[in-house]
């Protein structure tokens, strides 16, 4: 397939107004988010989401997130709203949230991965709303990688996993945020924190309360047990090369690291941090900055493999505020291997 590749800094009305007759015939096409990109494609029709499910070789058990413009998208996708949810959209949408409910019949089960809930998400993007609006449809919108691969912050790397596999790809330059929003339920009690992201757990406490976070969060999900978003059990996010998250200061990552470092191994550290060794080095943002660090990560693991890297050992980020995320999607890329 021939994929058209539009810019919206040209002529941003005219790139939407293309992207979106595409949505109406039912094709896929790569739209910026802030957060991350996205493959887009109508989620009422079944037909048009199969064809992103094809387009990342994604398991079809694995929800999509649907995209909209306003709360009134909670009214027309889920079945009942409750105040909790009007609370979270009226303090966070726009933004990278993703609220979970009851579904309505009209989401098609392809959407929902079968489930009887549907994941529902506002962007702030302007490109995003745009395409939504024009489109006149709510989207189904998964990361715009392969799946398994690190989701892409930038138009090219969009372009590496996408051209040839989807009718059309926006370039609305590169991600603000870096990781994908924070998912959280509703449909059950008490809400439920799937996914973290730029909107924290404390923040979600303020406005409902307990929160629960989710196991899977930080942890491998055991052998058996039914994960409660299912993107959770598949290997994510990850780099060919082997990543090793070694914990403690700079002096015990240098410690650690030595014994055990070969040739062809790399190492990411944070911004000012000297190599303790002489091998490749990736920068993660400054310690103290886990915004800047989720704005990086995908860069950086793409970049891992880019050096053609055999391993890397990674400084272990805080786990606190924003830092979760970045946490939440290192942790995963390395299979959960810790030094
Ligand atoms: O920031 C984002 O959310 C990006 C941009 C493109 O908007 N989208 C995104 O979608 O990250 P995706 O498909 O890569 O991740 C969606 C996650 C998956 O882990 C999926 O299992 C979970 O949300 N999910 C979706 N619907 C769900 C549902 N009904 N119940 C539980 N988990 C759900
Ligand atoms: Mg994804």
């Amino acid at each position: 397939m021939d994929t058209l590749l539009l810019s919206l800094k040209d002529d941003f009305d005219a790139a939407v107004d293309k992207a979106a007759r595409f949505i109406r015939a039912g094709e896929v096409v790569g739209m910026p988010t802030e957060t991350v990109y996205g493959l887009a494609a109508n989620a009422l029709d079944p037909d048009a989401v199969k064809k992103i499910f094809e387009a990342k070789g994604r398991p079809s058990d694995n929800p999509l997130i649907v995209h909209v413009t306003d709360e009134s998208g909670l009214f027309e996708l889920c079945r009942s709203v409750p105040t909790a949810a009007l609370k979270l959209a009226e303090r966070f949408w726009p933004g990278p949230l993703t609220i979970i409910l009851k579904k309505k019949d009209a989401v098609p089960s392809v959407t929902s991965g079968g489930l009887d809930t549907v994941a529902v998400r506002c962007p702030s993007h302007p490109g995003a709303r745009a395409l939504i609006k024009k489109s006149g449809v709510p989207l189904a919108a998964p990361s715009a990688n392969l799946s398994g691969k690190p989701s892409p912050t930038t138009f090219s790397r969009v372009v590496e996993d996408m051209d040839g596999r989807v009718a059309c790809i926006l370039d609305g330059g590169d991600c603000d945020v870096g990781v994908e929003s924070t998912v959280v339920t509703l449909a059950s009690f008490p809400p439920r924190l799937l996914r973290p992201g730029a909107v924290t757990l404390s923040e979600l406490s303020d406005v409902l309360g307990e929160v629960v976070l989710d196991r899977a969060v930080l942890n491998p999900l055991e052998e058996g047990a039914a994960a409660a978003s299912p993107g959770m059990k598949y290997r994510h996010y990850s780099p060919a090369c082997r990543l090793t998250v070694v914990r403690g200061d700079l002096g015990r990552f240098a410690q650690t690291v030595a014994p055990v470092l070969a040739e062809g191994d790399g190492m990411m550290l944070f911004d000012g941090e000297d190599p303790p060794f002489p091998c490749p080095v990736f920068y993660l943002g400054p310690e103290n900055d886990p915004a800047e660090q989720g704005k990086r990560l995908f860069s950086v693991l793409r970049e891992l493999d880019d050096a053609g890297l055999s391993r890397a050992f990674c400084r272990a980020p805080s786990e606190q505020g924003f830092g979760l995320a970045v946490c939440n999607r290192l942790y995963r890329a390395a299979g959960f291997e810790f030094m």
